[in-house]
């Protein structure tokens, strides 16, 4: 595009949005050109804030026309750089904070409807006034937004119980590449009319359309919970007490969660201070949540039970169980401040296997060896879901093991590639929950059959024949 059609473009989307919502100034577009991690760096030619469906419809036809690309943006909390612009300033990135209304609320329905942009914690506050749950849990859920928990199908602390996004989303409204509105915002259980379109929008990373509203599943409000920390022996152990709590809470056990001893120390030394809710360190730790919609549910005594039985049987070493909200919150600040520890830790790279349950500790001990006899310098800790099969396994290196980008892209290859072959020897997925952005995009195209990245790419071909939805991202 030349100088005088930016200029034209520019002055096309004013009209559309607003002039002040049309960010062209390098300080204004500094925190929507690089991704949660400081991983990516990009330019873009502006950024537009649309508030409204039809806004983000007619940004996306001027888009079309002019071949313009777009990066759709909500919390900027991902992983994989999917929504950082790339580094030629030739993209508009279309941030989605100022649709932030809550479209309809129905408690008997169980149903919230929502703008793509409304903050996951807004979305909890809301389901709360009215006495329900939206039971998605994430450490960025004060930022992140549902347009963005939707494109990534995030997961997080809850699916044990409630499933990832994909299980929570009823319905999608969607601009299309060349503005068209796709609504499927039904607030229906059940709708068996054709191919599920909303489902192609889950995961799809802002690669296929630009997602403006949700239809998502309320549950009822948990009235009573309990929460332990568990001291384990090994990751054996873990899977052990996950069954015998699933045995014994059934589907009140809502949270189930594991980290290893190098990731535990990471968090302790964070300049915060968190206090240790148990009184010696231990290879891993559980923390176990019961919770219930009935007030008068005794889960304290329930937990203390069961986690008592737990150590008779040697399933555990030792165990506190949270004697007070407050220390409730402890236990659950430190499983949320590992992305925090990790950033911290020296040269990280984070990986976000899914194995089948039963061979999360193949897929540690795997680890642990390869990365031992190929990278003596790492230190390989873990964290993770493992109630869904879905381990981080975080490798920490020394700053100084790579010095230039060049060099950092080529040890994160290689690690990557060592922690793949564990996943792959064990039949599982490179990514559980964070999505492929632009971190894993050559990882993927290794990892899925032929023939079914080439109908990947035929459905992006369809949905965006020129190309234009978040270049760089994911295909
Ligand atoms: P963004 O980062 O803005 O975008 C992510 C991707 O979605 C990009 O490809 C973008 O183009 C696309 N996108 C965003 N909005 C739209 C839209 N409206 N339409 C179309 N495409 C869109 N993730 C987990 O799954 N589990 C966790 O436990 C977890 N914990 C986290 C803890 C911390 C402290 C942090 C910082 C992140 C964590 N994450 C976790 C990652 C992240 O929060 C999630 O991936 C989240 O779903 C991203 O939402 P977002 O609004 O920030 O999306
Ligand atoms: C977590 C993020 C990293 O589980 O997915 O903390
Ligand atoms: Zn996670």
């Amino acid at each position: 595009m030349g100088l005088q059609d930016v200029d034209g473009f520019l002055e096309h989307l004013r009209s559309a949005v607003g002039a002040a919502n049309v960010l062209t100034d390098e300080s204004d577009l500094a925190p929507y050109v690089v991704d949660a991690r400081r991983r990516y760096r990009g330019g873009a030619l502006c950024v537009a804030r649309p508030a409204t469906t039809a806004q983000v419809s007619q940004v996306l036809t001027l888009c079309h026309e002019a071949g313009v690309a777009v990066v759709p943006q909500g919390g900027n909390t991902g992983m994989c750089g999917g929504a950082t612009p790339r580094a030629e300033r030739d993209s508009v990135v279309l941030a989605l904070g100022r649709m932030n209304r809550v479209r309809a609320v129905d408690p008997l329905n169980n149903t919230i409807a929502v703008d793509a942009g409304c903050t996951l914690a807004a979305v909890q506050a809301e389901a709360a006034a009215v006495g329900r749950l939206f039971p998605m849990s994430l450490g960025s859920e004060g930022s992140c937004q549902i347009g963005g928990n939707i494109a990534t199908n995030a997961g997080g602390t809850a699916v044990l119980r409630y499933g990832p996004m994909r299980d929570l989303v009823l319905g999608v409204e969607a601009v299309m590449p060349d503005g068209r509105v796709v609504n499927a915002m039904k607030a229906l259980r059940k709708d068996n009319t054709g191919y599920a379109l909303k489902h192609l929008f889950v995961g799809s990373e802002g690669t296929l359309g630009v997602i403006t509203g949700a239809v998502l599943k309320l549950f009822a409000k948990p009235a009573s919970d309990a929460v332990a920390m568990v001291g384990l022996d090994d990751i054996d152990a873990a899977l052990a007490l996950l069954h015998h709590v699933q045995a014994r809470a059934g589907s009140r056990l809502t949270n189930f969660e594991v980290i290893s001893a190098g990731e535990y120390e990471l968090v302790m030394s964070l300049p915060k201070g968190l206090r240790d809710p148990l009184a010696a360190r231990h290879p891993w730790v559980a923390i176990v949540e019961l919770t219930d919609a009935d007030p008068a549910a005794p889960l304290g005594d329930e937990l203390a039970a069961i986690v008592h039985d737990a150590m008779e049987r040697g399933l555990g070493r030792d165990a506190t169980l949270a004697a007070s909200k407050a220390q409730a919150e402890l236990i659950w600040e430190i499983r949320h401040s590992v992305t925090e520890a990790n950033v911290n830790a020296g040269l990280t790279f984070s990986h976000d296997t899914a194995v089948p349950v039963s061979r999360v500790p193949d897929f540690v001990r795997g680890v642990e060896r390869l990365v031992a006899e190929r990278f003596p310098a790492a230190k390989p800790v873990f964290v993770g879901h493992v109630g869904d099969g879905n381990i981080h396994a975080v490798i920490v290196l020394p700053r100084e093991a790579a010095s230039t980008p060049a060099e950092t892209d080529a040890l994160a290859a290689a690690v990557n590639a060592t922690i793949d072959e564990v996943t792959l020897s064990l039949d599982g997925s490179i990514s559980a929950e964070h999505g492929i952005g632009r971190s894993n995009r050559r990882r993927l195209s290794a990892y899925l059959d032929p023939a079914d990245l080439a109908l990947m790419q035929g459905i992006k071909a369809l949905f965006d024949p020129k190309g234009l939805m978040n270049p760089g991202v994911l295909l």
